[in-house]
């Protein structure tokens, strides 16, 4: 299955296909629903009942004035609201269920997908769809099941009781309410109709006015500097103009909507009134049955209006299922063979026990790599790394740096060749195995809601306080911790924003060192702290690196020096090979980047002293 590119808001025609997949989904709260439904039939039918006692009451109490069963009648009254009473509770009760259960089971299973799904998924999917995916897009099905789907039952058995009450009172007056319902249903979805459209472009337009503030408060300062304040406030002019004349469409449509089912209801009364009291007068039908005619005729509208409005609200909440079921539908592109499954597990249930050891030689044996839909990054790339070395990778922006240890990392594989770790194609193994023996910080470090301890130990939830502190302090970022108001059990906030991007860093390597991988990553790991820190971490994960495998991308050379081989890749090719002293000596590329960066580092300094 394709990953989608764009995600359609607009409502396709009804697909019973789609919600059918759905019901299937939901397959745990089938009870519920049925017996949810059941609820529904039972009030559906009691609740039609009301009009047969008011024509009981006219001709008994009324007419006859004979009122000796009036004790039975308001007993039977107050039994059958107290039973409707009962059932309606247990109705809400049930749908509430229905609508969590069912929101909270296809959360579970979208964020086990996620989990599932390698790196590659998120190059294509905005993280902010994401969210809605697994958020209020599972809510709305939630909702159409819990509460749409049971009033669509209310209504039919309301209406089809009602009919037959009156059927039995009187068949042409019943017809005559009989023919009507074709025109309210026909206005009814008429109107849904074109309600749904404009809901639709008002809600355009009130995220078209979001995005405008988002980018006028985020971008305020760029903004500022290129004098850009006048045409944005046009823009922005013109899209609340438009939100205002289609808000205004809206309000005029549902203003609409009542007084014309009200016209048509008004017409069948008026109808059923002058020939209802004519037969009353020939002495056809009593004036209780008029009564209680004109009681159904007026309760007529609700159920109708439910009915209708099951369709347009499924067929408004099918965007949501429809992405829901593609986000569950999505094939990883990187995936274990079952073979390896069986062997080694998947995700949630690894058989550690199986695992090899690893040592970490890496190898590519003729790697050519293109990220999907792009062009070529690698081809033919021949690389063999002996466990314990550590190898730095240099060159320009785009050059593919970090492409080869994404590649290595697994997050994708090559297109053709083949990536062996200690000797063994990695595809022979499971995704797990090799990456719990990977430790990989980034530029941009992600960090988690919650402690700096807890991030610290994030991959190794078991691990004590002396040891996230020791990898801590193997880093240096106890200095700053400590500074905190609570020290390792402060807060670091969303996504670690109370930190500044040096400071996740420093966290996102300690993690990684408690972590022990026999792999290390670093991914331009230091380009956010200064100098002075970035030495020190140098000396500490030096300690740390030895005897591991590691990869250390950085654009300040002044880092890389003490790898055991530096590696100047361009146009995804390694140009240049060797260590420091090799490279310096042979005055190519690695010398010419070394020098320039050196020469600009020593006159920055300069002038940052004269300023
Ligand atoms: N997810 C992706 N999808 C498509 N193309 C990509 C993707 N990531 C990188 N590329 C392309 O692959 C090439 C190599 O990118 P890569 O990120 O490996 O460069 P890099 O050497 O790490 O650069 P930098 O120093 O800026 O981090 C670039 O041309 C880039 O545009
Ligand atoms: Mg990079």
């Amino acid at each position: 299955m394709e990953y989608e590119q764009e995600l359609d808001m607009a409502p396709k025609k009804f697909s019973l296909q789609l919600w059918r997949r759905i019901l299937k989904l939901s397959r745990n709260h089938w009870r519920e629903l049925g017996e949810c439904m059941l609820m529904l039939a039972l009030l559906g039918i009691t609740e039609s009942l009301p009009p047969l006692l008011t024509r009981y009451a006219v001709d008994r109490f009324v007419v006859a004035r004979d009122t000796s069963t009036l004790g039975w009648f308001i007993a039977l009254y107050a039994g059958l609201l107290l039973f409707n009473f009962v059932i309606s509770h247990r109705f809400i009760q049930l749908s509430g269920h229905i609508e969590w259960g069912v929101n909270y089971d296809l959360r579970a299973k979208g964020f086990r997908k996620l989990q599932e799904l390698p790196f590659s998924y998120y190059d294509r999917m905005p993280v902010g769809n994401l969210l809605t995916r697994v958020t209020s897009d599972t809510a709305q099905i939630g909702e159409a099941l819990g509460w749409g789907l049971v009033d669509f039952v209310w209504g039919v058995f309301f209406l089809a009781a009602s009919f037959i009450g009156m059927a039995a009172l009187n068949a042409k007056l019943a017809l005559a309410a009989l023919v009507s319902l074709p025109v309210m249903f026909a206005i009814s979805i008429l109107f849904q109709k074109k309600m749904i459209v404009s809901q639709r472009n008002i809600r355009k337009s009130n995220s078209a006015i979001t995005a405008a503030f988002n980018e006028g408060i985020m971008g305020a300062r760029t903004t500022k500097t290129l004098v850009r304040e006048e045409m944005n406030y046009e823009e922005f002019s013109a899209q609340t103009d438009i939100m205002y004349r289609r808000s205004i469409r809206g309000a005029v449509l549902s203003a609409l909507f009542l007084p014309i089912i009200s016209s048509v209801g008004a017409i069948v009364t008026a109808f059923v009134l002058t020939e209802g009291a004519g037969l009353v007068l020939e002495g056809v039908i009593s004036l209780g049955t008029l009564a209680a005619f004109m009681s159904y005729i007026t309760d007529f509208f609700e159920p109708v209006e439910h009915i209708a409005s099951i369709f347009s609200e499924f067929q408004r909440r099918q965007a949501a299922a429809e992405r829901v079921l593609t986000l569950l539908d999505t094939e990883p592109d990187i995936r274990d063979s079952r073979e390896v499954e069986e062997l080694f597990g998947d995700n949630f249930r690894p058989k550690k026990e199986n695992w090899p050891p690893i040592r970490g030689d890496i190898d590519f044996e003729d790697v050519s790599f293109r990220y999907k839909d792009g062009e070529s990054v690698l081809s033919h790339f021949d690389l063999h790394i002996r466990a314990g070395q550590t190898v730095a990778l240099v060159g320009a922006t785009g050059a593919g740096k970090s492409t080869i240890v994404n590649l290595i990392c697994r997050f994708y594989e090559p297109t053709e060749g083949s990536i062996l770790i200690d000797g063994t194609d990695y595809r022979q193994r499971s995704q797990l195995w090799l990456q719990s023996n990977i430790g990989y910080v980034l530029q941009e470090p992600q960090l988690f809601s919650g402690t700096i301890a807890d991030n610290i130990r994030y991959a190794d939830k078991d691990a004590g306080m002396e040891e996230v502190k020791r990898a801590a302090r193997q880093v240096n970022a106890e200095g700053f911790i400590m500074k905190l108001e609570n020290g390792y059990d402060s807060q670091v906030g969303e996504g670690g924003n109370r930190l500044s991007t040096g400071e996740k860093q420093l966290i996102s390597f300690a993690r990684a060192i408690l972590h022990n991988p026999r792999i290390f990553v670093l991914d331009e790991a230091t380009s956010s702290v200064d100098t002075e820190t970035e030495m020190m971490i140098q000396r500490a994960i030096e300690k740390t690196l030895e005897g591991r495998t590691s990869f250390i991308i950085a654009h300040r050379l002044s880092t890389v020096r003490h790898a055991d081989r530096i590696l100047v890749i361009e146009d995804g090719k390694i140009a240049e090979s060797g260590s420091h002293s090799e490279l310096i000596a042979a005055r190519g590329r690695y010398y010419q980047l070394y020098t320039t960066q050196f020469r600009e580092e020593r006159s920055m300094d300069v002038l940052g002293k004269k300023g």
